[in-house]
């Protein structure tokens, strides 16, 4: 039985603090103490652990004092903000921002790929990017059997990706729509509802958003491989929860269907889910509060001999942020790292 941690959630409000509160209560996480911290805005509200309402304090420099953990997830500004207090008071940092996931000193971890990279971390150990991790967990199986030698993905993110607000946001269009009053944009740059629009985050000079960038960048990080070729197309669509991604994958060598298939079947964290005389594959519903990433769609890309092209769809705040940082943190706790 591991030694009990005291923990704080940087961000314990939001689509994935929320999400991280009821994983530490339904994984029974060997917990002594939990801080719930946020901004002023929220300082004072109530959030319910264990049937018990712990109130949400506002982070400040000694919010840090005496605990062991912060699992963090408010954004990249507000992560650079606190980290010095957090590593100074001893605490370790999980990081779920893209603050720190470049650096070359700081573990960027899928706990079912690249445990070991946890080896000598110094207190700040990044969680990948959603798209990727799902990416990821969907292709490392396969890459472990034969090597990827190019990725083309192209992505269908949903709403909840931008957090709360961008939900309630998008609720709300929805419903203006159907009251024929004109949407509003505010929290992201354009109305989802009954639309998509290419990924908004910051544009680089190459012509790829930076969400598309840490697909390739990250996945590189993550698989140790940094030549690997990866393109990304980032996608927001009007779709609540769950992210979807179209993903075609080339090999050296001509990889045998049955053989994906199998090997998907054989590995945790992924489910094979397809019904091929029913038509039908994974879906943002079947993915949402589902551990699993969904791959589907699994055949021969008829353009290339040695292409193979996959549908998968995975809940981006739970293995593509919340669960992910948890299994790190069980980690760390468990293996002693
Ligand atoms: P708050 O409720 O006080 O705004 P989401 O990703 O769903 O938008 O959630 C963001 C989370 O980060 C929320 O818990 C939010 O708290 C928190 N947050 C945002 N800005 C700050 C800040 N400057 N300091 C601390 N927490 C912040």
């Amino acid at each position: 039985m591991s030694k009990p941690v005291n923990i704080a959630i940087l961000g314990a409000t939001g689509a994935v603090g929320t999400e991280l509160l009821k994983l530490l209560e339904s994984r029974n996480f060997p917990l002594k103490n939990l801080k719930l911290l946020a901004s002023s805005r929220s300082a004072g509200n109530k959030l319910i652990f264990k049937g018990e309402a712990l109130e949400v304090e506002e982070v400040k420099t000694n919010s840090f004092n005496n605990i062991d953990l912060v699992l963090a997830s408010a954004g990249s500004s507000v992560s650079k903000t606190w980290v010095k207090a957090i590593t100074s008071a001893g605490a370790v940092m999980i990081d779920n921002s893209s603050a720190f996931r470049m650096d070359p000193n700081v573990p960027l971890v899928i706990p079912e790929i690249n445990p070991s990279s946890l080896v000598g971390h110094n207190q700040i150990i990044a969680n990948p990017n959603c798209t990727t991790i799902l990416m990821a967990m969907a292709i490392y199986p396969l890459h472990k059997t034969q090597p990827i030698k190019r990725i083309v993905v192209s992505t269908y993110q949903s709403v909840s990706g931008a957090g709360m607000q961008a939900i309630e946001e998008m609720k709300k269009q929805f419903k203006d729509i159907f009251d024929d009053k004109k949407p509003e944009a505010k929290i992201l740059p354009y109305p989802l509802a009954f639309n998509l629009f290419l990924h908004d985050s910051k544009m680089t000079d190459m012509g790829y958003c930076e969400e598309e960038m840490k697909m390739v960048n990250e996945t590189r990080k993550i698989f140790n491989e940094p030549d690997l070729k990866v393109t990304a197309t980032c996608v927001r669509v009007p779709i609540l929860r769950a992210h979807s991604e179209s993903i075609n994958l080339e090999f050296d060598e001509p990889f045998p269907i049955d053989k994906a298939r199998e090997i998907i079947l054989q590995t945790s964290g992924v489910q094979l889910f397809e019904d091929w005389q029913k038509n039908r594959f994974p879906m943002p519903f079947d993915a949402s509060s589902n551990d699993d990433v969904l791959v589907g769609r699994v055949r021969q890309d008829i353009s290339h001999p040695c292409g193979l092209e996959l549908w998968i769809c995975g809940d981006q705040i739970l293995k593509g942020a919340a669960l992910n940082a948890i299994q790190i943190a069980e980690l760390l706790i468990n293996e002693n790292y």
